[in-house]
């Protein structure tokens, strides 16, 4: 096994929820350098860098992932050893609204990505050239739906949304560059993330935030779908174990323990929400719970088998699913200054 931290970071998409927690955390826990390239989509915030915004071993970068020239541009000048590719459009409602976004982000930028970096990769001298990694981060939800005791493994892509087949098209091209070119690369599948700075599009902000806001909470169908929900700060782990220890060609899972059904996620999040912030009017959150007619396509389950992250990187979550949701419904309440202003334009919230 390798041990080695690459010192100059490319994340693209490091403004948005995971690609913030990997840097965060990045800066602090290494003395490597990172570079940000983010379009800065409804998804992304810079808000959510400001803790390492002055750190002088952090750039940020404003620019799409399918603009080639200015990718090129930051490799040569960051003399850059590692990408990691977190940029794409990830909302799977909005993916079934208007996929072309889907298709132009996360097929058509990582395609042009791959060309930038592999022209970059082929000017370096052999050592380097070993060295590099692209990192893409993807998703269970490219296996598509699994039975109830299966074990998810690579190979098998069932994607069900517009979103999943995007990243699994994005996928199948950073393995094709791999086998065609001998670009290094790593690829990682994680389950549901959820932690500080999510946007309040995906289930658990929406569902504290619109509780806070006295909204309706809607569910899905009956409730019965079931996500493996990941600490954000965990996947960041992998995302650093994976760069530092990972194989060249290696394909590493990141997925929480046990698999919860969304109704009993947002009930635990109104039992949490009554006991640290009441209602006025005395009455439970999960009064304002609605079900709403099912996603189409919406797949019942996902299930990553992590054993070979355990096993050749020494990963295995460590945040308690419990412990991880209280932290995060406390930093909602205490941080609304971050979440507000994402409510209040409606313009890029339109399903919340
Ligand atoms: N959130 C999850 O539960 C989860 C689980 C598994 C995998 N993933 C994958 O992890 C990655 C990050 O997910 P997230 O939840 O942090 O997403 P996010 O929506 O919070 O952030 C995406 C970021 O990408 C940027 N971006 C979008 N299009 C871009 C473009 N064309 N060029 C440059 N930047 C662009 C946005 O501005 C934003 O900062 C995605 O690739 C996603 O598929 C997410």
């Amino acid at each position: 096994m390798r041990d080695l931290e690459p010192r100059r970071v490319l994340v693209t998409g490091g403004a948005g929820f995971i690609g913030s927690a990997f840097c965060r955390r990045f800066v602090s826990s290494s003395q490597s350098r990172v570079v940000v390239a983010d379009k800065l989509t409804y998804a992304g915030n810079l808000l959510s860098l400001a803790s390492i915004s002055s750190h002088p071993r952090y750039r940020f970068e404003r620019m799409d992932i399918a603009e080639a020239d200015a990718i090129a541009v930051i490799l040569r000048e960051e003399a850059i050893d590692a990408v990691v590719h977190l940029a794409a459009e990830t909302h799977v409602d909005r993916s079934i609204a208007a996929p072309a976004e889907f298709i132009e982000t996360n097929i058509v930028g990582t395609f042009r990505l791959l060309q930038a970096v592999l022209a970059y990769w082929r000017e370096l001298g052999q050592t380097a050239r070993d060295a590099f990694r692209f990192h893409y981060v993807s998703t269970d939800e490219v296996f598509g739906e699994a039975g109830r005791d299966e074990k998810q493994v690579s190979g098998n892509y069932f994607p069900s949304s517009p979103y999943s087949a995007s990243k699994a098209a994005g996928e199948h091209l950073v393995r094709a560059w791999h086998r065609t070119y001998g670009l290094p690369i790593i690829v990682s599948h994680a389950s549901n993330n959820y932690g500080p700075y999510q946007y309040p599009d995906k289930l658990i902000p929406l569902t504290i935030t619109n509780a806070l806001q006295g909204r309706s909470i809607p569910v899905y169908g009956d409730g019965r779908n079931e996500r493996s929900w990941l600490h954000v700060d965990d996947h960041a782990r992998g995302l650093q174990l994976a760069l530092a220890r990972g194989r060249n060609g290696g394909t590493y899972h990141f997925g929480a323990a046990m698999a919860q059904a969304n109704i009993v996620v947002v009930r635990a999040i109104c039992a949490v929400l009554d006991r640290m912030n009441p209602r006025g009017n005395g009455r439970s959150y999960e009064d304002l719970i609605t079900f709403v007619p099912d996603r189409p396509g919406h797949d019942l389950r996902y299930r990553l088998d992590p054993r070979r992250s355990e096993e050749e990187l020494g990963w295995s979550p460590a945040v308690p699913f419990a412990e991880g949701l209280e932290e995060t419904i406390f930093w909602f309440l205490e941080n609304k200054s971050w979440w507000l202003p994402l409510r209040a334009d409606t313009r890029t919230c339109p399903i919340c």
